[in-house]
């Protein structure tokens, strides 16, 4: 989609429709509003004094009026819900909504108008990454039946925004919103088409192109290192691990002398379950339990694109889960690259397995900061549902720093305590076992494992087994991969600055 900014004459835009966003109880007779009433001949007050479109948020409404030729003819009204609470990702949401109406209509070019009061580059940079994430659908693979329409277009409007304001915020959008549909086509792809090397080589050719560094360790050099954790999960799958590694680095920069932050992924390509195989209904949304790694893809593809002056790396531990007479069993122990013993109870606790060493390594390459994301548990979405990722860390302050980076962003997170749990992960036998006592603090129990495994670094971990992917689409959204915390992560760097 082709993004453009005007602060000017909204609604002189050559376009097949004007998108403006409406509040609840919205006034009809001042500003922008008060203009298209005029225009529709109070159309707009009509339909909300009707209560057909009250301005709640993902209502739209089709209005037609009569134009002068070449200009718009239809008015779409976008519900922006509450004011107070309208902030970008509400804004980003709106765009979202009015694209996909758009597209509905089999209308290619329209103008929005996203009345954000605050700053004009979050304005448009919102807008841009809204329409654009709007416009991802499932249909990859369909030969028939496939959503052919598409908005071609998006004029966004931003009341006396500089020009240069405009430029800027429509790269940023561009840049977030493109990595998130990146993000949400590797979390799309079944798994006998997104193998570990395919994910692999699909990370090589973005860096390529983004300008990044990128590494991927084979199975022979990993298991040189010693990384028998993050092995031990794919020892039943004929499919070889690969251990994808990023690096971004800026021109100049700006961060503190050993500041380095990871992020890091969990890339499981599919869970069975392993030998402790899970029940067969819904098992194939575990072709989704690689979002964690697509996420650092995704997130470290925006953050080439926006060159903040801070490095950041990302490594993603990419395995199948499978069973076979090769697979390790519950009761199997292995040593992990930081020379810890693992007891394997359960076979289908195989995530923080990977990130084990995974997060190890991200550490012997520098890092001081980690963030990992991971489809961990099934208890975080007992826990929260679909509207927070879980958080757990070991450094308050890095914790903090990411739930109030996600409320800029509009992406919730909810901590969970580490604190006071940490003999549910003792073992027998080994030093740590991969599963807490009987079911129990679930989510801790996974977070806690990690936790292990991290050896100065300030560390938060992202359990986004729950908001990775949507069952239900919404009006901004089809169902499916959401590129959850993209957003989160990218504003945290540019916050670093
Ligand atoms: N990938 C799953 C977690 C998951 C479940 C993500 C449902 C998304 C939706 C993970 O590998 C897993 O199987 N976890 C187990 C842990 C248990 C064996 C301690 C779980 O949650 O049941
Ligand atoms: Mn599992
Ligand atoms: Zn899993």
């Amino acid at each position: 989609m082709n993004s453009r900014g005007i602060n000017k004459n909204f609604t002189d835009a050559r376009v097949d429709a004007l998108a403006v966003v409406v509040f609840k109880d919205d006034n009809t007779k001042k500003g922008l509003l008060g203009e298209l009433d005029k225009l529709t001949g109070g159309g707009i007050s009509s339909v909300l004094a009707s209560e057909e479109f009250k301005g709640e948020s993902g209502e739209t409404y089709m209005l037609r009026y009569k134009a002068d030729k070449g200009k718009a003819g239809r008015i779409l009204l976008v519900g922006g819900g509450d004011q107070e609470k309208y902030k970008s990702a509400e804004a980003a949401a709106c765009a979202g909504a009015a694209a996909r109406k758009i597209r509905d209509y089999n209308l290619k070019k329209f103008a929005f108008a996203p009345r954000f009061g605050g700053d004009a580059v979050e304005a448009a940079a919102a807008a841009t990454q809204g329409a654009i994430t709007s416009q991802f659908e499932l249909d990859k693979y369909k030969t028939k039946d496939k959503n052919e329409k598409s908005v071609d277009a998006i004029t966004i409007f931003v009341d006396g925004a500089k020009p240069a304001e405009l430029k800027n915020g429509i790269e940023k959008g561009t840049a977030i919103g493109e990595s998130m549909n990146f993000t949400r086509d590797l979390a799309n792809e079944p798994p006998n088409i997104l193998t570990p090397t395919e994910m692999a080589n699909r990370a090589k050719k973005m860096a390529k192109e983004v300008g990044l560094t990128c590494e991927v360790l084979t199975e022979a050099q990993m298991k040189k290192m010693g990384m028998n954790s993050l092995l031990s999960v794919s020892l039943g799958s004929e499919q070889p691990a690969k251990l994808i590694f990023l690096k971004y680095t800026p021109k100049k920069s700006t961060a503190k002398k050993g500041d380095l932050l990871a992020l890091v992924g969990k890339g499981v390509m599919f869970d069975t379950g392993g030998i402790s195989l899970k029940p067969g209904e819904g098992m194939d949304a575990m072709k989704y339990d690689m979002s964690g790694g697509a996420t650092v893809v995704g997130a470290m593809r925006a953050i080439a694109l926006l060159k903040p002056s801070v490095p950041v790396i990302g490594v993603v531990g990419c395995v199948e889960n499978m069973p076979d007479g090769k697979a390790s069993r519950p009761s199997d122990v292995v040593t992990a690259m930081n020379g810890k013993t693992v007891e394997i109870l359960n076979t289908d606790a195989e995530g923080r397995l990977v990130l084990a060493d995974a997060v190890h390594y991200a550490e012997k390459k520098g890092a001081n900061q980690i963030i990992d994301l991971a489809t961990l548990t099934g208890a975080v979405i007992i826990a929260l549902g679909n509207r927070n990722t879980g958080i757990m860390g070991n450094d308050q302050d890095l914790v903090d720093r990411v739930i109030e980076t996600g409320k800029e962003v509009g992406e919730g997170f909810w901590q969970l305590p580490l604190e006071g749990y940490e003999s549910e992960v003792k073992s027998d036998i080994a030093d740590v076992k991969n599963i807490g006592t009987k079911r129990r603090a679930g989510t801790i129990a996974g977070g806690l494992f990690i936790q292990e495994f991290i050896d100065k670094a300030k560390w938060a971990h992202l359990d986004i087994a729950g908001t990775a992917w949507a069952d239900s689409p919404k009006p901004h959204q089809a169902k499916g991969p959401t590129g959850v915390a993209i957003r989160t992560l990218v504003r945290l760097v540019e916050n670093s600055q």
